[in-house]
C-alpha cells in the first residue's frame, strides 16, 4: 500500500510537470484526483484495509494528498504566469526611450490664468494667494453671508469632519472647516493683512458639490479681484472690466452690467460680454462674471473705515474663460489628462 502511494506521487510529479498549459494541467489532475483518478481509487479501497492498519494508512494517505496539492499549487502559479506573459507580450525593456517624444507644455487652464493675471498686472494689480481649506468665517460670515444662505448648505459645500486639523488655517471653536466655494474668501484674508489702497487679484481652485456634466465640475478655478481706495465708484469698476475683457477677447468686445445680488457687494451686478469670439457660440451676450461695490458690512468685518474707503470686487471662472477662448465644449477635458487634448495647446 505504501509503495502504491509513493508510486502515485511519483507519477503525479511527472504528469504535472509535463503539463504546459491549463488544459494539460486539468487532464493530469483528473487522472490523479478525479472520480476515476489513481489517488481516488486508493481512497475508495480504504474499506478493504484491516482495521488496525487504517490509522497508519490514513496518515500516509494524507501526506500523499498534501504533496500532490503542493504540486498542483506550484504548477498553477507557473501556468498563470505564462498566461499573463502571453497576454502582455515580451518583457518591458526599461532601457528604451520613453514613448512620448518632445517636451510638455502648459495646461490650457494655466495658460488662461497667466493671460488673465498678465492683463491685470498691466494696470497695477498684484497677485495674492489664499487657502483651499477655509473656515466658515472667511468663506461666508465675514463676507456678510447669512447663516441660512443656500450656498452654505451641505448640498452645495464640502465640509470637513469636525475633528479635522489644519495648522495654517485657524478656526474658532464652533466653526467648521470647508473647501472654499469661491475665491472671495481671499478678499477677507487680504484686507486683514493689508491696509488700503489695495489692488489685488487672486486665482485659485474652488470646490462645490456639483454634479459633473459638460459645464459643471466639483473642482474648478476662479479669479477674484479687489480694489479698495478712496472715492472708488462703479465707473472705475466698469472701466477696469471693460479694459480687461477687451484685452482678453480683442477689440470691439463689449460688456454689459445686469443688476444682481451678492451678499458682499452693493450694488451687485452680473457681467455679460459680447465679442466676435462668440460667433461660434451662437448667442450675442454671454454671462462671464459677478461684481459689485464692496458692501460696508464687509469693511466692518476687517476693520476698514467704510466712511473713508470704498472699493469694488469681482469674480469669474477660469474654465469658462478658457472654454470661450479656445472653443472647448466640455469642461471635463481639462481634468482627464489626455495627451491628445493637451498637446493642442503646446
Ligand atoms: N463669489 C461669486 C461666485 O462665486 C463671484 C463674485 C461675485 C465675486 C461678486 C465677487 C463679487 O467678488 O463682487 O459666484
Amino acid at each position: 500500500m505504501e509503495d502504491e502511494l509513493k508510486q502515485i506521487v511519483e507519477d503525479a510529479k511527472q504528469k504535472i510537470a509535463a503539463a504546459s498549459n491549463r488544459a494539460g494541467f486539468e487532464a493530469a489532475k483528473a487522472g490523479i484526483s478525479g472520480p476515476n483518478g489513481a489517488l481516488t481509487r486508493v481512497m475508495k479501497n480504504m474499506g478493504s484495509i484491516p482495521k488496525e492498519d487504517r490509522p497508519t494508512f490514513g496518515k500516509l494517505l494524507n501526506q500523499a494528498k498534501q504533496r500532490i496539492q503542493g504540486l498542483y499549487d506550484e504548477a498553477l502559479v507557473a501556468i498563470e504566469a505564462a498566461e499573463l506573459a502571453a497576454r502582455i507580450g515580451p518583457a518591458v525593456d526599461p532601457s528604451l526611450p520613453a514613448p512620448i517624444p518632445g517636451p510638455g507644455s502648459s495646461h490650457p487652464l494655466t495658460k488662461t490664468r497667466e493671460e488673465i493675471c498678465g492683463i491685470f498686472k498691466q494696470i497695477g494689480f498684484t497677485v495674492v494667494e489664499g487657502t483651499e481649506v477655509e473656515t466658515e468665517y472667511y468663506c461666508f460670515d465675514a463676507l456678510n453671508t447669512p447663516a441660512e444662505h443656500p450656498a452654505r448648505d451641505l448640498q452645495d459645500t464640502f465640509y470637513l469632519p469636525d475633528d479635522a486639523q489644519f495648522g495654517n488655517v485657524s478656526k474658532k471653536q464652533d466653526e467648521r472647516y470647508l473647501l472654499r466655494t469661491h475665491t472671495s474668501s481671499v478678499q477677507i484674508r487680504t484686507m486683514l493683512k493689508e491696509k488700503p489702497p489695495l489692488r489685488v487679484i487672486s486665482p485659485g481652485r474652488c470646490f462645490r458639490r456639483d454634479t459633473v456634466d459638460a459645464t459643471h465640475s466639483a473642482n474648478f478655478h476662479q479669479i477674484e479681484g479687489l480694489y479698495v481706495d478712496e472715492n472708488v465708484t462703479v465707473r472705475d469698476l466698469k472701466a477696469v472690466l471693460d479694459y480687461f475683457f477687451e484685452q482678453l477677447l480683442g477689440k470691439g468686445t463689449k460688456t454689459r452690467f445686469r443688476p444682481h445680488f451678492f451678499p458682499y457687494t452693493e450694488p451687485s451686478f452680473e457681467v455679460d460680454f459680447s465679442s466676435s469670439h462668440l460667433a461660434k457660440l451662437g448667442s450675442e451676450w454671454v454671462e462671464i462674471a459677478g461684481c459689485g461695490m464692496v458692501e460696508p458690512a464687509v469693511f466692518d468685518s476687517v476693520d476698514y473705515d467704510a466712511e473713508k474707503h470704498s472699493g469694488f470686487a469681482f469674480g469669474m471662472g477660469i474654465e469658462r474663460i478658457a472654454m470661450i477662448l479656445y472653443g472647448i465644449d466640455d469642461i471635463r477635458y481639462f481634468y482627464q489628462n489626455d495627451g491628445r487634448f493637451l498637446s493642442q495647446f503646446a
